[in-house]
């Protein structure tokens, strides 16, 4: 083998050198001068849960000098988020986090920019398949059985129940709904009298709820997938002056939403679903520093109710 001359050494060990910073490329180096860009991308930032998963993100990451964050917001729009994964992945960013409005049309973007070497972080709603480094979120299915089972018991297992489900396109929709389903299979005096989706939206269960009352003479309970539409269904029951008796259980539990609620009078009962905005930090740095992970984490939940919530709800077994 020839001997390399000085010269060429030099040349062999730039390239290496700027092999090492083409890491820019690929959003950073994880230092404090080139941080590790990561690009958060969050389907809507109308809801006060998607607020504080921002928020929970911001702070987790704001930790790490050797961090910095990117937002998108979707605005509610699957094909609009759809093309901001793009623009996040063109930007050439280390890692990518991504709340999922609806689980088919993100599949696709999320599969490509894994397969781009990209790790992903897919938070609360699920995508198809694997293509994705790892998910966190709550158990939806066990948070409805829950629900479901604190129903039963609040009813004294008979009564007529209104159901206000979340966008059925996305998991925790169907998960929570699920659950409910389950936990009450055996209870043949509780009927569901009314039920439609509600897309995770306080305006719309409004409206739903209001044509719930409008056909149903009398109503025990409502189950909502969210605080936000438990509310919705409160305020629409309350306008037609009958909310007087009638429980509403929501799913959420923010400090300031639905745990509030509780204390208020409002919701009899919530169930939490934390935003895992801090596990997706401490997730993602271990990721890029290297480190295999679990593809599934699951946050725990928790019961508020009158009853508990003064001392911070009941955890579910
Ligand atoms: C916010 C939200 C939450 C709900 C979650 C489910 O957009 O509707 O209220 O728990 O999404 O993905």
């Amino acid at each position: 083998m020839r001997r390399r001359s000085a010269l060429e050494l030099g040349l062999w060990f730039l390239t290496i050198a700027g092999a090492g910073c083409g890491g820019e490329k690929r959003g950073g180096r994880g230092t404090r001068d080139s941080p590790w860009i990561i690009g958060m991308s969050q389907c809507n930032l109308g809801e006060p849960w998607r607020e504080q998963m921002n928020r929970d993100i911001e702070a987790a990451a704001a930790k790490h000098d050797v961090l910095k964050m990117v937002f998108k917001d979707a605005q509610n729009d699957s094909l609009k988020q759809r093309a901001q994964v793009e623009e996040l992945v063109a930007q050439g960013i280390a890692l990518l986090l991504i709340s999922p409005k609806e689980t088919a049309p993100l599949t696709k973007p999320v599969a490509e920019a894994f397969d781009k070497g990209i790790p992903v972080i897919v938070l609360d709603r699920e995508v198809e398949g694997d293509k994705f480094t790892a998910f966190i979120g709550g158990d939806n299915e066990k948070i409805g059985h829950a629900a479901g089972e604190w129903i039963a018991k609040a009813l004294g297992g008979k009564g007529k129940v209104v159901e206000l489900k979340g966008l059925m396109t996305s998991t925790p929709a169907q998960q929570r709904h699920k659950g409910f389903r389950d936990a009450i299979a055996g209870q043949s005096g509780i009927e569901i009298v009314f039920e439609a989706d509600m897309q995770w939206l306080e305006p719309n269960a409004r409206k739903e709820m209001e044509s719930a009352l409008a056909q149903q003479s009398k109503i025990d309970l409502v189950y909502a997938h969210n605080d936000p539409a438990a509310h919705g269904a409160y305020l629409a029951a309350k306008q037609a002056q009958r909310n007087e008796g009638m429980k509403f259980v929501g799913i959420d539990a923010l400090p300031h939403e639905g745990v509030a609620y509780v204390k208020d009078g409002v919701l009899d009962a919530t169930v939490l679903y934390p935003t895992g905005g801090a596990e997706a930090i401490e997730l993602a740095l271990r990721i890029l520093k290297g480190e295999k992970v679990d593809k599934k984490v699951t946050l725990g939940t928790r019961i508020f109710t009158k009853e508990s919530v003064e001392r911070g709800g009941d955890p579910i077994p």
